[in-house]
Order: C-alpha cells, then structure tokens, then sequence
C-alpha cells in the first residue's frame, strides 16, 4: 500500500485500518491483510491506562511505530502526531512529523480541520503524507466536555465541510471521520477524492477503523455501539491465565516435556 494506492481505492475498494501498539500486534495485523496499520494516541488509554489520549507523547509513540515497523515490514503504517507534539510551532510539528518518518512510520495522523490544514500543507510539502481526522477529535475532550457525537447542527455540518474540503487543498492522502452523524458522513466522504475512514460514522465511508482492544473484545468495560467485537480475547486470555495458575499451585506443570534433563539435547 501506497498514498497513491490508498486515494486510488476510493470508489472502488473499502480499506481496513486497526490500531497496533507492538511488534507482534503489527505482525498480526499483516498476515491478516489489514490496509492501513495506525499507532494511535490512544495508546494511552488501552496500553497505559489514562482516560483519555491527552498523556501521550513521542517519547511513548516512537519506540511504538519502530517496533510496529519491525513486526510489519511490508504494511503502511501511520503514525498519530500526539498531543503537544504539533500544536506549540509549526517547527516542532515538522521535527517531530520527521522523527516518526524516521522511526519508520510512512505517514502522520493530524487531529483537526481547517486549523491544522496549513500545516498539513507544510508537511506534504516536505514529503511527509498526512491523514486528517475530523468529527469527533479526542485531543478536544476538554473544550467539547465529552465524547459526543459531531455533525447535529446545521453550524457543525458547515464546520465539517469546511474543514474536509481544507484539509483535501492541503494534500492529505486520507481522512479518519469520528462520531460522525451517517448521513453527514455520507455528505463528507462525497464531497472530497480521498478516502474517508470512518470510527463510528457508519457505513458510507470508504474504510474503516476500529482500536485493537475493541475489535479483539478485550476491553470489554466499555462498548460504543460502534464497536463490533470480533473476539472474545478477554474471555480466553483469562481463561488461558487461570489454567497456568491452578497448574503451578498443582505442581501440573512444568511436566517432563516441559524440562531439560542431563544428558538430553
Ligand atoms: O488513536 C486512535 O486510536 C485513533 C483512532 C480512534 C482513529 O485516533
């Protein structure tokens, strides 16, 4: 997969895109043909345990995105510009964007809409893909006062439009609509060539993504009505932890096949 591969599919091919946070995670996600791999900030919610993506930073995301790369050689990997990572200066935005290229991330993720377009302008302009992310914007969560659904006022529906139609003139190669009415997701995604992914915005977008934990069931304390469980992990990672417990307190394992013994290789 490619940027131009990925704005090509409109039309005509759905993408997947899922949250990975490891190197077996990535791995994973590749052999199973995911599109579009994306190391989110809210890695700081389901790896790190904060209520909301505020706390991460680079220093937690670039070790991230060099092990995704390693477990997914061939994959597109994405990586989310953190919180404070690009709002201080459009300098840092780009040494930072940088850092992720590095580390081996093919493109960034920029929460916003028309604020944030010229600097997606600067970034592609520098060789540095950039998806956007509008609708509902978690790095906002203090100044919405919660995680609500976008695009129910006529003002909102404007907002959105703009900030679409901005951030296409700005050269992004895709952008992620969250919590967005489906209707007005439908509107969004018609509105520009490149792809729209869609976190509970139904099912008019070109692609969709979904957060690791939610797609596996292991984060089962919460469940949107987007989320779809593909998985119970929870349940079998739980299950699999109480076997190895009870079979240590019972002296059931390690077994003889599980031990070395003299004079055998
Ligand atoms: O960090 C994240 O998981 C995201 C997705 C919800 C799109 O930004």
């Amino acid at each position: 997969m490619n940027v131009k591969k990925i704005i090509n599919s409109k039309g005509k091919k759905k993408l997947s895109m899922v949250t990975v946070y490891s190197y077996f995670q990535a791995k994973m996600a590749e052999e199973a043909g995911i599109d579009l791999l994306l190391v989110g900030d809210s890695y700081a919610n389901v790896m790190l345990g904060y209520e909301n993506t505020l706390p991460a930073s680079m220093a937690h995301l670039l070790p991230v995105v060099e092990a995704v790369r390693k477990g997914a050689r061939n994959s597109f990997v994405i990586a989310d510009m953190p919180f404070m990572s690009y709002q201080p200066s459009e300098s840092e935005a780009i040494k930072n964007a940088g850092l992720f290229i590095k580390a081996g991330a093919n493109a960034v993720k920029l929460e916003g809409g028309i604020e944030v377009a010229n600097l997606a302008k600067r970034l592609t302009d520098y060789g540095i893909p950039v998806m956007g992310h509008v609708g509902l914007t978690p790095q906002h969560v203090n100044s919405i006062g919660g995680y609500f659904v976008q695009g129910r006022s006529e003002k909102s529906v404007k907002r959105l439009v703009e900030s679409v139609n901005a951030l296409e003139d700005a050269g992004v190669f895709a952008i992620v609509l969250e919590l967005v009415i489906e209707e007005v997701a439908k509107t969004l995604t018609e509105e520009v060539k490149v792809p729209t992914i869609g976190i509970g915005s139904g099912k008019y977008c070109d692609g969709q993504v979904l957060v690791w934990h939610d797609l596996l069931g292991i984060n089962t304390e919460f469940k949107p009505t987007f989320v779809k469980h593909y998985a119970n992990l929870r349940e079998t990672i739980v299950e699999a932890l109480k076997k190895y417990n009870e079979e240590v307190k019972s002296a059931k394992f390690p077994s003889g096949e599980h031990s070395f013994k003299e004079g055998k290789e």
